[in-house]
């Protein structure tokens, strides 16, 4: 993502695309706008095709080119959130007329809010919506546009907090998007070699340590839970360590985890053929982990930051695991598989067991672990499980800056007695459906021993409906809160 900031000169600016935030109640006079824009503004607004409301977007023709005239409702209610949305549908119009780069009217919000904020929930909507995933298309004709360009119109007084911005806001939006391209690439192009290997790739352009577990390295670690998974695919499971360690004194070290199931079949405990295609995105919560440690690097936070990823296939091989298997983890947990379908938990073990190594003050694992967690909740917010009320606090308060929203679950202990098994310490699945999110996040709980936080993504991870502002597939849900965690540690 390129963001520039220009000074506002007298003329109007040439740009494909140029946001303009009206509220309602504004005016043709209250919006000040360069004289050239007076005519098809006045125009719509005659028309009442934008009359301030939320969620509308009139485009109109001025001679320097589009307007994208995008309602804000009332002016007292505007905060980031209705700023980014409000800007996520006009990034997705413009990037359905094809424009590549879009400005932005910065005094049609400033003058009333901060600066800083607006600046960014503007900056994170118009990426967010214009952002399209092309890697397949082929046809030129056919091929989307990717809104990957933003240029911010500021007045004097705001230029020079909003050029000291642009480059880190950049950063973030990149490490976002990385995630998102991750997410979406298809099971048979992203294996769990292929997703090492771009991890091993973003490292290296980022100065970041990584180390790649391949089969042996995980045997001698004794991860007998990811190696148990992977053994239904001929692609070779991996474990991924990316490492982010700060210049100067380190506030601490902060470790992030991701279930990375390039491709859930359910394995012997197949899943229906129905929608059996959205399990390529599966590794939502190792993709944003991989997002956030780009950002990271570009950053460059007083905190050690340590991204784990989680990676294999779930197949039903004729070497497969199977129900009644019974896998060692990392830690020495012995697990009886009750079913091969509940598989992000078992590579979570051994994930979370491998953090105790890093000696950590945090740990927050990302995962689209159940299906339960989307009947609890519905596909507007995460799941959240603190095994640590200060952690899960600092989480709280780093969905609230950034609205990717999450939602606290309980922990209670009877949702660990659902996890007991009659031959192992635990089995993998509960066997009944009920708080099944629950259940699944006390497994996970074994087998942390430091402040911990579960982030259950399987609602949030990807879309599969159009919604306003959001294109269909990876959202990249977690890579600004894990950033914001990270850039506030202390
Ligand atoms: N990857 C799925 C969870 C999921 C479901 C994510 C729908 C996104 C959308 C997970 O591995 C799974 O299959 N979980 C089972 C657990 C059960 C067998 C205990 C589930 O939720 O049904
Ligand atoms: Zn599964
Ligand atoms: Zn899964």
């Amino acid at each position: 993502m390129r963001i520039a900031v220009r000074p506002i000169a007298a003329g109007a600016p040439r740009v494909p695309a140029l946001w303009i935030g009206m509220a309602e109640g504004d005016t043709l006079e209250s919006l000040k706008l360069p004289a050239a824009f007076r005519r098809p503004v006045r125009a719509a607004i005659a028309a009442r095709d934008i009359t301030g409301k939320k969620n509308q977007l009139a485009v109109v023709y001025a001679d320097s080119g589009r307007l994208l005239l995008s309602g804000l409702g009332a002016r007292k209610e505007i905060n980031a959130d209705v700023l980014r949305e409000a800007a996520a549908l006009a990034g997705r119009r413009a990037q359905a007329l094809g424009a590549h780069e879009v400005g932005v009217w910065l005094p049609s919000v400033s003058p009333r809010l901060p600066l800083a904020g607006s600046l960014q929930a503007l900056a994170e909507g118009l990426s967010h919506g214009g952002y399209a995933y092309t890697a397949y298309r082929t046809r030129a004709s056919e091929k989307p546009a990717d809104l990957d360009s933003l240029i911010f119109f500021a007045g004097k007084g705001e230029l020079a907090e909003a050029k000291s911005m642009a480059a880190s806001l950049a950063a973030l939006l990149d490490g976002v998007r990385a995630a998102r391209e991750l997410a979406n690439r298809p099971g048979n192009d992203l294996t769990p070699r292929a997703f090492a290997e771009s991890a091993q790739v973003m490292a290296r352009a980022n100065a970041l340590q990584c180390k790649v577990f391949g089969p042996r390295e995980l045997e001698k670690l004794g991860a007998g839970a990811i190696l148990g998974v992977a053994r239904g695919s001929t692609e070779e499971p991996r474990m991924i360590e990316l490492t982010y360690a700060p210049k100067g004194r380190s506030r601490g070290t902060l470790v992030f985890v991701g279930k990375g199931i390039t491709f859930d079949s359910g394995g012997i405990s197949l899943k229906p053929a129905d929608n059996m295609d959205r399990m390529k995105f599966d590794m939502c919560g190792a993709a944003a982990v991989v997002g956030a440690m780009q950002a990271i690097a570009q950053l460059k936070p007083q905190v050690k930051v340590v991204g784990i990823v989680a990676t294999c296939e779930n197949m039903p091989g004729s070497k497969a695991y199977k129900p009644g298997d019974v896998l060692k983890a990392m830690n020495g947990t012995t697990i009886e598989i009750t079913n091969t379908d509940a598989e992000g938990r078992l590579v979570l073990a051994d994930a979370l067991s491998y953090a105790q190594k890093l000696q950590p003050d945090a740990v927050v694992d990302l995962a689209t672990l159940t299906g339960a967690i989307i009947i609890a909740l519905g596909t507007f917010t995460a799941g959240m499980y603190a095994g640590d009320d200060k952690l899960g606090a600092r989480l709280m308060d780093s969905s609230r800056r950034t609205g990717e929203r999450m939602w606290p679950m309980p922990m209670w202990e009877d949702y660990l007695d659902l996890m007991k098994s009659d031959v192992a310490d635990l089995k993998n699945a509960a066997g009944v459906r009920e708080g099944g999110a629950c259940s699944a996040a006390a497994f996970l709980k074994q087998f942390t021993k430091y402040p911990w936080a579960h982030l259950d993504i399987a609602g949030v991870g990807h879309v599969d409906r159009e919604r306003p502002g959001l294109a269909r597939g990876g959202t990249g849900f977690g890579v600004r809160s894990l950033v914001d965690l990270a850039m506030r540690w202390e």
